[in-house]
């Protein structure tokens, strides 16, 4: 079997940077500890972490307590608010380039501009960013276009982990119908790095596999584009999923994680795969048998 892992996959700064703050407060802080919806899209970290005492609430109003941190994704500033009320410290753990397309979705309501903000309905991070500019709208496809009265002028904000191509069409199909549009690219460039090496490592490999939680955005799209060039992709969480039948001992297996997915997740599934590599050379070594 020959395994080969994208040239960027896995955890990005902005995933880092939150599980680094959560174990720095969990060092500093002997109260309870909080975040604010799950931490990252990503299960197994989540359940690792509540079983160190860091706990996801649903909402700042569920439970007081001493720590509440703030989610990667973003909170909306009405969470944010309720937020400094129930909890004695608040530790902010939005990404920075969450943040930068909360600030551009501000910049564009202060300038009169009619604020949409392209990305998926309901997922977290979008809906803290509508809650930076109150008239905001949602659009997931260029077809909710047609379900929106669109003013004369336009601010688009994105989703940090969608894709250059839904953008291009999401502002394709609003050219002609908007006398100003304008687009604060927000997409972020771990997001875009891990798509292209996705892209890249899926059409040489006979199988692909795309590690991360399924509630996770970023790796949903990175098993959509896996499977524009490869025929078998299986989007995995953890290495006990591994299925022997998806391989032979020929098989040509490439392997990218989500940016929520730590490393350890990574080389879990490789040490899986060597050890199935060994059980088919195992398997096909000729058999010798003892002399009566
Ligand atoms: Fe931030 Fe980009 Fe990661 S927005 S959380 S660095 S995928």
């Amino acid at each position: 079997m020959h395994i080969r892992i994208a040239t960027d996959a896995g955890a990005c700064f902005g995933v880092n940077r939150a599980l680094d703050m959560v174990q720095k407060l969990s060092k500093t802080t002997h109260g309870s500890i909080h975040t604010l919806g799950p931490l990252i899209h990503n299960p197994t970290v989540v359940s690792k972490l509540a079983n160190q005492g860091v706990q996801p609430i649903a909402s700042a109003d569920e439970v007081a307590g001493d720590a509440l941190v703030l989610r990667t994704h973003g909170v909306t500033p009405d969470e944010e608010a309720r937020a400094y009320k129930s909890h004695t410290v608040v530790l902010d753990a939005t990404c920075p380039f969450v943040i930068r397309a909360h600030k551009a979705a501000q910049t564009f309501e202060r300038e009169g501009y009619q604020v949409l903000v392209f990305g998926e309905k309901g997922h977290p991070e979008v809906i803290a960013t509508l809650g930076y500019a109150k008239n905001s709208i949602c659009v997931e496809c260029p077809e909710d276009l047609d379900t929106i009265t669109l003013k004369r002028k336009v601010g688009v904000v994105v989703q940090t982990t969608q894709t250059r191509e839904r953008l291009r069409a999401v502002i394709a199909a609003l050219v002609g119908r908007v006398d100003e549009l304008r687009l604060i690219d927000t997409i972020c460039g771990a997001t875009t790095k891990r798509q292209r090496a996705c892209a890249s490592l899926s059409a040489q490999v006979d199988c692909m596999l795309v590690i991360g939680g399924k509630m996770s955005a970023n790796t949903c799209h990175l098993a959509e584009i896996a499977a524009e060039y490869c025929t078998q992709v299986h989007h995995i969480e953890l290495a006990s999923e591994l299925e022997p039948s998806w391989f032979t001992p020929s098989s040509r297996v490439g392997i990218t994680a989500g940016a929520s997915t730590p490393q350890y997740q990574i080389d879990e599934v490789v040490a899986a795969l060597r050890a199935l590599d060994s059980e088919f050379a195992a398997a096909a070594a000729p058999q010798t048998t003892a002399p009566d």
